[in-house]
């Protein structure tokens, strides 16, 4: 392949796969499977390595945080991992009921257990010790995510009590709807669109390279299947319960039922009550309790005989789109909401859903006036599938999507390759102004408590305050004189603004709420470029030379301080004696590792996976996420990937370990 033509390859890998991508996490609608993505991911991987210097800053290959990774070690399974059949009928299951009864003449123990929706996982245990977790890959082989699975807080590494020495347990990884919605929460504070959906991003945690990073994601464990050569129990119920009795965390919300009736009553029962549980399922899942019985029963070539899923019916309604709003982010980005014909849906009444952008209009072609389909996705949050066209009536026209801001008039934009559209009237258009005094107050920024959503809405509307630097001035007389005001309460937000002076440099960077600089970024920015005027002169290359930080940010940078308006904003800021430099440590300690990029992989004994990014850093070297033709050295610790090992070996890289990387920093 000639270079041209690598680049080209290259390119268009990049686009798509950054579209499978979004597809997957964001609207939930993969068009490609996992695997066929993990092998797009790897020729691209590939070509990456041969032409190092066509690395696009956008690429996937890098990008943690969503990104799905094929670095991952495929291994086979022991045991072939198989799916569930599955059923919506209840006649089906008494047909079900009815052939097991063929084999036994009698009536048949089950257990029934809660479906959760996440993602299947093998875990390997011996000696009472966590030593592999494979995922489901396509049932034969799946990928080693062992590293990453070690970071799920309820799942124990070392079993106690009179453990079983030598087995394999499978279970479902998932999330909790509140752990998603503050994953969510902090990706649209950063300008970021939000995951569509729990079982997504659980799946795609396990996949991202950095440990450190999947740490972060709040997963969760539950384990129902219990295999080894020789197993010590008769039946299903008293594996899973002997598991639990070693430690580890077992499905709680299951039953023995003896025969089919008393099935239908657990069915019916959790229909309703597991709206009110914390997580997603979408059924339950019955199985013969009777190991041998299992045994006997066996597969069919694709599924067990011996169990079956009940699959709850997606509870949805047709009702009438009345109109389409937009609404208006803190960073400008615009999102349009169905304004739907009020209907009961799953205990709540439903009057509106996110139709997410102008692609989703588009995809559905849904009009106003149309009857259209809404489902709970997710439980909770109601969306719009599909629109009923037999009903469509024949005077309504295409939907136009809007081309002027609702609330300031400025006409949108929208980036090449971004869903959203965009009023880049960011400091005068009224919900960005006020969101980006919501998002300076925060606790996470300057923690301004006494001025909170409510108080940010005044101040904004008594012409108070503009822009976030105004905070600065206001003074006793302005605040007293404001609706139901008493002294205290003004008192209260002077001092709180008085002590947001002492807030260090790194959070005033993000309280600043330049578009994609979250709270990691700033840190980023902050460390290497030590104060506000540094960084306003920083180009874009010494920016992108950050690690982490791509040609979006560096860009995004650049255009905020470009602006007179935030000029004036910094001056403000740095007399009323803001925090614009960091204080302590300020760059490099040394030089020595000017030049070297190091990859980090496993754990460490004498510091901790992110105190070592710190010193390669402060010591002149950058960090990076995967082995490339780039790579100077290969910090290896405790449990690095084989894969890694291999690949880092065949690329000529330096393997160190942790002494020998502190000689080298002296
Ligand atoms: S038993 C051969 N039990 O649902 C036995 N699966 O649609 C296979 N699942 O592949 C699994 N909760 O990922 C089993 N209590 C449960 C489950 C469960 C969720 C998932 C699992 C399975 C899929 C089948």
């Amino acid at each position: 392949m000639t270079p041209e033509e690598a680049k080209l390859k290259m390119d268009a890998l990049v686009k798509e796969l950054n579209d499978h991508n979004y597809k997957y996490y964001i609207l939930a609608e993969p068009v490609i499977s996992d695997l066929e993505f993990d092998r797009r991911l790897k020729e691209l991987e590939l070509l990456e390595e041969q032409f190092p210097h066509f690395i696009s800053p956008e690429s996937p290959s890098h990008n943690v945080g969503g990104g799905i990774s094929g670095d991952f070690e495929t291994v086979p399974h022991r045991r072939r991992m198989l799916s569930l059949g599955n059923t919506y009928s209840e006649e089906e299951l008494r047909e079900f009921d009815n052939r097991i009864r063929k084999t036994t003449g009698a009536e048949v123990e089950y257990v029934c257990e809660l479906k959760i929706d996440g993602l299947a996982i093998s875990l390997f245990y011996e000696k009472g010790k966590l030593v592999q977790a494979v995922t489901r890959g396509d049932g034969t082989q799946g990928d080693d995510v062992t590293n990453n699975v070690k970071t799920i807080r309820s799942l124990v590494k070392h079993l106690q009590g009179n453990f079983h020495p030598n087995f394999e347990i499978r279970g479902e990884i998932f999330m909790h709807r509140k752990g998603f919605e503050r994953l969510n929460e902090e990706r649209i504070e950063i300008g970021e669109l939000p995951y569509a959906n729990p079982r997504n991003v659980a799946a795609g945690s396990l996949k991202i390279k950095d440990s450190t990073e999947v740490a972060k994601r709040p997963l969760d464990i539950t384990l129902y299947h219990f295999l080894a050569d020789e197993i010590p129990f008769n039946t299903h119920f008293e594996a899973i319960r002997a598991a639990g009795s070693w430690g580890l965390k077992i499905a709680s919300q299951t039953k023995v039922c003896k025969g089919v009736d008393e099935i239908m009553e657990f069915l019916h029962y959790w229909d309703k009550e597991r709206h009110n549980l914390s997580y997603d399922t979408d059924g339950v899942v019955i199985k013969v309790n009777d190991l041998a019985l299992q045994e006997e029963l066996g597969f069919t070539a694709k599924v067990p005989r011996w169990a079956i899923a009940y699959k709850f019916q997606t509870e949805s309604a047709i009702t009438e789109l009345m109109g389409i709003t937009y609404q208006v982010g803190r960073t400008g980005a615009i999102t349009p909401v169905a304004e739907l014909k009020p209907t009961f849906l799953l205990g709540t009444t439903v009057k509106r859903a996110s139709l997410h952008n102008a692609n989703e209009i588009e995809r559905l072609d849904v009009r106003i006036g149309d009857m259209v389909f809404i489902e709970k996705g997710g439980e909770i949050i109601p969306k719009i599938t599909g629109v009923d066209f037999s009903q469509r009536k024949a005077h309504l026209g295409k939907t136009v999507y809007i081309t002027q801001c609702p609330e300031c008039g400025t006409s949108l934009i929208r980036n090449e390759g971004e869903a959203q559209h965009y009023c880049p009237n960011e400091d005068n258009c009224p919900p960005q102004v006020i969101g980006k005094i919501e998002h300076f107050v925060a606790r996470k920024a300057m923690d301004i408590e006494s001025i909170g959503s409510e108080m940010a809405l005044v101040l904004y509307k008594n012409n108070l305050v503009k822009n976030v630097s105004d905070l600065y001035a206001l003074k006793f007389e302005d605040l007293i004189q404001l609706e139901r005001m008493g002294e205290k309460s003004v008192n209260n937000i002077l001092e709180g603004i008085e002590a947001s002076k002492k807030i260090p440099f790194e959070r005033v960077l993000f309280a600043l709420g330049i578009r994609f600089v979250g709270e990691t970024v700033a840190k980023k920015l902050a460390n290497k470029f030590t104060s506000i005027h540094a960084l306003r002169t920083a180009t874009k290359d010494e920016l992108i030379a950050v690690d982490e930080i791509g040609e979006r940010i560096a860009e995004s940078v650049i255009q905020w301080f470009d602006k007179p308006g935030h000029q004036k904003i910094i001056v403000v800021l740095e007399n009323s004696g803001i925090q614009l430099e960091k204080t302590g440590v300020t760059g490099p300690v040394s030089d020595k590792l000017q030049g070297l990029t190091f990859v980090i992989s496993g754990v460490f004994n004498k510091f901790g996976r992110d105190e070592a990014k710190d010193l390669i850093e402060q010591n002149g070297g950058k960090c990076a996420g995967s082995v490339s033709g780039k790579t100077d050295y290969l910090l290896a610790g405790d449990g690095m990937g084989p894969a890694k090992l291999e690949k880092a070996t065949n690329l000529g890289v330096k393997i160190i370990d942790e002494d020998a990387f502190l000689g080298m920093i002296g």
